[in-house]
């Protein structure tokens, strides 16, 4: 009876709804459709009504089903909303009703994965680029001729997204100085504070500014990052539980001055000062607190955090160092793969609910575990060297919870990542001619 009901609906017909419902996945909609299209789609097919029509005693369930989706029904109705999507998308095509979005930092790891992901949702994207030089792995995206619009901006220079952010729904603002280290110097606090702090906080709120001026811009999402948070209290004990709250005190930065503290201050610093900014002007702003970044990428260099995760592999010893100094400031090595961060950015911009910092990790790892999972995927002689460490357990839970609790959920795990990060590089090595890791 249910079956023929559905299959009688517009959009539905000839789909094989038996099979629709064993290939169930609630991440289709954040990856075919985007949570905000979502609503679009039920909308536009007056899905309230058709839920009173076969599900009247259901009708209340949409709602917070859609957030949590914990019911079988509920994902019954996500995917039949993705079934219904196909028609409705090319009807939302029609009707002009994709979003714009700034993408600050394209040229990057995430920056450009984060376009090739809006692009790929039906978006239309403005992508700011210091460099035009260096985007040509932007202009061949699917969407990307008729989509994207490269804009050249940089931090330093002030009104310099004016532009780009000019009728933009949305901006991420992805882009960061990435500078870990400072010459040896006397007054090095003087010169972090002048030639590293305050222009990040400077470049950030100029970016705000124009997000202000620009009147169109309904929410900005920044990208912060896991070193601006701690896994120890004050007397240096782990914490169980590293939550957003966890931020590390801007003086034990200092005072310690550990491995890359001088990005450590700007990101803390800038965060800070953008959600000071963003209170005073009554801009939205949501924070994305990024772990660790790894899978497959765009650039046309292998990324840092890619770079980064290899080190036990590849034996680069500046690179194990930063591994290590991230390792011991957490207790872990907190990862993500790259399409969930950047499904995590696209799904903070478009939650109503969202608001605040969230951290952004799939599962963390000792670094036994991490070499244990590096060697399964790359059994070489510097990861077996390593692979003798006993697995010990994870002292402080680096907790993604908030953001689940919004209803994000990820798509791959530890195992994914790597797989996904080796065989990416790897192919990517022998496509260029080179040796292998
Ligand atoms: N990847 C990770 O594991 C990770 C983890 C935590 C947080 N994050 C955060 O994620 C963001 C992106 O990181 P990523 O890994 O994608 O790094 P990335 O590949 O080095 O990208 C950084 C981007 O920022 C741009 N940029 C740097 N200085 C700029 C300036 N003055 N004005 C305008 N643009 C500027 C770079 O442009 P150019 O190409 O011209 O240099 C580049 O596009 C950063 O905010 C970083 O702090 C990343």
């Amino acid at each position: 009876m249910l079956k023929e009901s559905l299959q009688a609906l517009p959009g539905v017909a000839g789909v094989d709804i038996d099979s629709e419902l064993r290939n169930i996945s609630t991440s289709y909609i954040s990856d075919v459709i985007g949570p905000r299209n979502f609503i679009k789609v039920i909308e536009a097919y007056e899905f309230g009504h058709f839920m009173a029509t076969i599900f009247p005693q259901e009708e209340e369930l949409l709602p917070s089903a859609y957030v949590n989706n914990q019911q079988p029904i509920t994902i019954f109705l996500l995917r039949l909303c993705l079934v219904r999507a196909t028609g409705a998308a090319e009807q939302m095509e029609e009707s002009k009703v994709e979003l714009t979005y700034c993408v600050t930092g394209a040229t990057g790891y995430i920056g450009s994965w984060l376009v090739k992901s809006l692009l790929q949702r039906g978006c239309r994207v403005h992508a700011t680029v210091r460099n035009p030089a260096k985007c040509l792995h932007l202009l061949s995206l699917a969407g990307g001729d008729e989509r994207l619009m490269l804009f050249k901006a940089d931090l330093h220079q002030e009104g310099s997204f004016d532009e780009a952010v000019k009728g933009c729904d949305g901006v991420f603002h992805v882009a960061a100085s990435m500078e870990f280290s400072v010459p040896e110097k006397e007054n090095v606090g003087n010169y972090v504070r002048s030639r590293i702090v305050d222009p990040a906080i400077k470049g950030t709120l100029n970016l705000l500014n124009a997000c202000l001026n620009a009147k169109s811009v309904k929410r900005v999402v920044l990208t912060s990052s896991i070193s601006t948070m701690t896994a120890k209290d004050d007397a240096g004990n782990w914490l169980p539980i590293v939550d957003e709250s966890c931020q590390t005190p801007i003086d034990r930065v200092w005072n310690t001055k550990t491995n890359g503290w001088v990005y450590v201050l700007a990101k803390l610093l800038t965060e800070d000062a953008a959600f000071q900014f963003a209170q005073e002007k009554g801009i939205d702003l949501v924070s994305i607190i990024t772990t660790t970044v790894a899978g497959p990428f765009l650039t046309p260099m292998v990324p840092l955090s890619v770079q980064v995760l290899l080190s036990p592999i590849t034996g680069d010893s500046r690179l194990s160092q930063i591994l290590s100094a991230v390792h011991s400031r957490m207790g872990s090595v907190a990862l993500v793969h790259i399409e969930d961060i950047c499904s995590a950015h696209i799904f903070l911009m478009e939650n109503a609910r969202a608001e605040g910092r969230y951290i952004c990790c799939t599962q963390s790892c000792v670094m036994s575990e991490l070499v244990h999972h590096l060697a399964m995927e790359y059994p070489c002689s510097n990861v077996q060297r390593l692979l003798k460490q006993e697995h010990g357990s994870v002292p402080s839970e680096i907790s993604s919870r908030k953001l689940r609790d919004l209803g994000f959920t990820y798509k791959y795990g530890v195992p994914d990542i790597i797989k996904h990060t080796i065989n990416y590089h790897e192919a990517r090595k022998q496509r260029s001619g080179t040796e292998q890791i």
